[in-house]
C-alpha cells in the first residue's frame, strides 16, 4: 500500500502542527500545500501565469507566513486555472518513494482521493481566532480579537463556498476536532488514527 496521508482543514485548526509531527514520527515527506497558493499570491502578476511558472525555491520565501499572504492565497486559490497549474507538483510529491503527508484544503477530496489515511482537522472559529490572536501577541496584538475572528470567518466562507475544490471533509476522512485538545494530545490521536489506517 502506498503510504499517503491527506490532512485537510481550515486555517488555525492545527493541521500544520499535526502534519509536521506525523511526518517526523512516521518518516514521511511533508508538503504544506498552502505554501503553493501563498507563493502564487505573494509573487503577484497574473496568478495563472505565476502558478504555471512556480519553482520549488519560491516556497522558501520568508514572507509567505504573513496574514496578508494568507489572504492573497485564499483569493488566488479560488481560480480554477491556478489550482490546475499546481496539480502536477502535488501529485509528484504524493508519489515520492517512502511515502508522503500533504496538508491543505482539498487533499483528501481532489489531490489524493485514494490516500489510505485521511484526516480532517478542525476547531471552532472562536478557538482558531484565539490561537491566531495569541500568536500575534494577545493584548499587544496589532488587531483586536474580534477583527481576527471576522477574518477567520471570512476566510472559512471563501474556502468553503468556492466552486472549485471547496474545503470539506472527504467521505472517508476521520474528523479530528482540536478545540479542546492540547497539541500533544491532538498529535497522539492523529498518529493513532493514521497508524491504524496505514496498518503500521
Ligand atoms: O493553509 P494555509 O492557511 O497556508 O492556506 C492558505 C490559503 O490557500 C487558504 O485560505 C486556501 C488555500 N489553499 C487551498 O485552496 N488548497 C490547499 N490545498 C491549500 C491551501
Amino acid at each position: 500500500m502506498r503510504l499517503t496521508v491527506a490532512i485537510d482543514g481550515p486555517a488555525g485548526a492545527g493541521k500544520g502542527t499535526i502534519a509536521r509531527a506525523l511526518a517526523a514520527r512516521l518518516g514521511l515527506g511533508h508538503l504544506d500545500t498552502g505554501l503553493l497558493y501563498r507563493a502564487v499570491g505573494a509573487l503577484g502578476g497574473d496568478p495563472v501565469a505565476t502558478a504555471r511558472a512556480l519553482r520549488p525555491e519560491d516556497l522558501t520565501r520568508d514572507d509567505l507566513r504573513s496574514a496578508a499572504a494568507g489572504e492573497a492565497a485564499s483569493r488566488v486559490a479560488a481560480i480554477p486555472e491556478v489550482r490546475a497549474a499546481l496539480l502536477a507538483f502535488q501529485h509528484d510529491f504524493a508519489r515520492r518513494d517512502g511515502g508522503a503527508i500533504l496538508d491543505g484544503r482539498d487533499i483528501g477530496t481532489v489531490i489524493c482521493p485514494d490516500a489510505p489515511a485521511k484526516l480532517f482537522v478542525t476547531a471552532r472559529p472562536e478557538i482558531r481566532a484565539r490561537r491566531r490572536w495569541l500568536e500575534l501577541g494577545g493584548d499587544t496584538a496589532p488587531e483586536p480579537f474580534e477583527a481576527i475572528l471576522e477574518q477567520v470567518r471570512a476566510r472559512d466562507a471563501r474556502d468553503e463556498t468556492r466552486a472549485d475544490a471547496p474545503l470539506r471533509p472527504a467521505d472517508d476522512a476521520v474528523v479530528l476536532d482540536t478545540s479542546d485538545l492540547d497539541p500533544d494530545t491532538a498529535i497522539a490521536r492523529a498518529e493513532s488514527i493514521v497508524r491504524t489506517r496505514l496498518g503500521l
